[in-house]
């Protein structure tokens, strides 16, 4: 699919895998839009790191547990070109056990992991696929619709329950979605990372972080935000990849903690 005629929209795209996702399409030649959170107050470091990517790459402010949020993403990159591309990279990994020194796992918090991580990917299906509907077929699709699981979604770890049930639900629904909108000529296909070197891993303490990146098999390092939008473009390029949730992991499987 020439990317030159279209737009994309790419959620949690001022930080790792989206702002790699966001710099390789625009690259590519789309227009796309970028969503992540507003800017606190006296900061422009999302808004910097929009603008870094040139002028194909146009920040949208927004929560994505809103789900006019995506609307209004979808409907600002259709003003571009084409929607072909709706990538989800939105995410948070708050930690948590069901039972852990501090008490049981408040739902708050779960639930506040389900509606980044679940609720905003369905938003920007959603919304994306109302979209991409409407498109002439080019190279046989409408569009491509791209969500982030996670390798915790398979090897979920002690202290991870609400990620892992987040990242779960967005696996299980891939091969359900790919199915519906197949009449609709829009693929689905969900990207399982491994480990990435992301500001999201960069939290961890170097003794964890080297531990996970001892379990990497091949190649023996963390993943780059780049490995990543570079699945991105091959799925986006590959009209055969369809309703899976593809592993990137380098053969890590994590283990109980
Ligand atoms: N880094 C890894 O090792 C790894 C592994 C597996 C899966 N993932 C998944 O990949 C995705 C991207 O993670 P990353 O490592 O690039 O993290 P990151 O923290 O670098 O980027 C995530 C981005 O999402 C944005 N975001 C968070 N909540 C939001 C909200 N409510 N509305 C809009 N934007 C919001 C953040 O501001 C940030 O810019 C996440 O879904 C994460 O769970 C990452």
């Amino acid at each position: 699919m020439n990317l030159t005629q279209a737009s994309a929209v790419v959620t949690g795209g001022a930080s790792g895998l989206g702002h790699a996702t966001a710099k390789a399409l625009t690259e590519a030649g789309a227009q796309v839009v970028v969503v992540d959170l507003p800017d606190a107050a006296g900061s422009t470091a999302r808004a910097d790191a929009v603008s870094e990517l040139g002028e194909n790459a146009h920040f949208h402010p927004g929560d994505v547990t809103d789900p006019q949020t995506s609307a209004d993403a979808v409907a600002a990159a259709v003003r571009l070109a084409p929607l072909r591309a709706a990538i989800s990279c939105a995410g948070i990994a708050t930690p948590g056990k069901l039972l852990s020194r501090k008490g049981p796992l408040r739902a708050e918090q779960f639930m506040k992991v389900l509606a980044i991580n679940t609720g905003g990917t369905v938003s920007l299906m959603t919304a994306a696929a109302a979209a991409m509907q409407d498109n002439d077929p080019a190279d046989g699709d409408r569009g491509v619709l791209i969500n982030t699981a996670s390798v915790a979604a398979f090897d979920g770890q002690i202290g991870q329950i609400a990620y892992v049930a987040s990242k779960g639900a967005v696996a299980s629904l891939t091969l359900p979605a790919a199915r519906e909108l197949a009449r609709h000529a829009i693929r689905v296909v969900t990207i399982a990372p491994g480990l990435f070197e992301t500001p999201m891993m960069a939290g961890l303490p170097d003794a964890a972080r080297e531990s996970l990146r001892a379990k990497t098999l091949h190649p023996p390092r963390l993943g780059r935000p780049e490995d990543y939008a570079t699945t991105v473009i091959q799925i986006i390029a590959n009209p055969m990849l369809n309703g899976e949730t593809i592993r990137l992991d380098g053969a890590v499987r994590l283990d109980p903690q």
